[in-house]
């Protein structure tokens, strides 16, 4: 395997990797470690070849199924307050627990890395979050900055919310300098398309932009930020900042090297 071939500059490398593709949805708290290895390994001929890069990842069944039963994206509920800090508290242990498997895997790879969890830094949700993102601007020698979708406390009178990691995509991709490439990575999917991946005759966009609209379906079962629309949604948006950004099969996680080194990818080219 050769090293990705990259520019003399500095370039930056973020990646977010789904829930659908570090869980297995549907079983609470099931953490699909083969997946996380696969991206590791990509990570670290990343950083091996001059990148700097940082990552994202989503909360599958460690996050939504909780979040989703008491109603943890919609803030406070005066009727089920109690249970709900309860489940605040649950949910943010599983996170850490997912964000340890995470953690664990890289440095079996032999990258270091650093977690910054949302609810030590960000108030609010949406990509309107208020919170200093300067600690993840890093040199590619120094450990990697690792955050992920979290319970967050908010400002106004909902008092918590959640706070995806693909809108915390945005606003890494826009604000951090130097940002070559950002991609979303999926599970079992190769990218967006045309119809409800379940259809047989269902295709791969090869490139999509806002205007094209989408017909995608929904999780509505699991997800409580907003499933494939909302990665489309945020993929759009980042790239009004950022050359490259695609929406990727996290399964087959080389093709990051693909789009890092100009190469033909399969996946969605999101277009501004
Ligand atoms: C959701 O984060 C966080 C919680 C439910 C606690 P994401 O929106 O980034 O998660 P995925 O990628 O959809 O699982």
């Amino acid at each position: 395997m050769h090293p990705v071939a990259i520019s003399s500059r500095m370039s930056r490398v973020v990646l977010k990797l789904g829930g659908g593709l570090i869980t297995d949805k549907s079983r609470y708290r099931h953490v699909r470690t083969d997946r996380i290895d696969a991206v590791s390994s990509v990570v670290r001929e990343l950083r091996d070849s001059g990148q700097s890069v940082v990552l994202v990842h989503g909360a599958g069944s460690f996050g939504h199924l909780e979040a989703r039963k008491w109603g943890l994206a919609d803030g406070i509920d005066d009727e089920s307050h109690e249970s709900q800090i309860r489940a605040i508290s649950r949910v943010r242990a599983d996170m850490d627990d997912l964000n340890r498997a995470v953690i664990e895997s890289l440095s079996r790879a032999g990258v270091d890395c650093e977690t910054l969890p949302p609810r030590d830094w960000a108030i609010g949700v949406g990509t309107e979050f208020e919170g200093d993102l300067g600690g993840f601007v890093r040199d590619p020698d120094e450990p990697i900055p690792v955050t992920f979708g979290d319970v967050v406390d908010t400002s106004d009178g909902s008092k918590f919310g959640i706070l995806s990691g693909d809108h915390i995509m945005v606003r890494l991709g826009c604000e951090m300098p130097d940002v070559t490439a950002c991609a979303f990575l999926l599970g079992d999917v190769d990218g967006l398309m045309d119809k409800p991946p379940g259809e047989l005759d269902s295709t791969l966009l090869r490139t999509w932009s806002s205007e094209q609209g989408f017909s995608g379906s929904h999780d509505l079962d699991h997800d409580v930020t907003g499933g494939i629309l909302l990665k489309a949604g945020c993929a759009s948006e980042i790239a009004r900042c950022v050359e490259q950004v695609w929406l990727l099969n996290g399964a087959v996680p080389r093709r990051v090297l693909g789009v890092v080194s100009h190469s033909d990818v399969v996946g969605t080219r999101i277009l501004h």
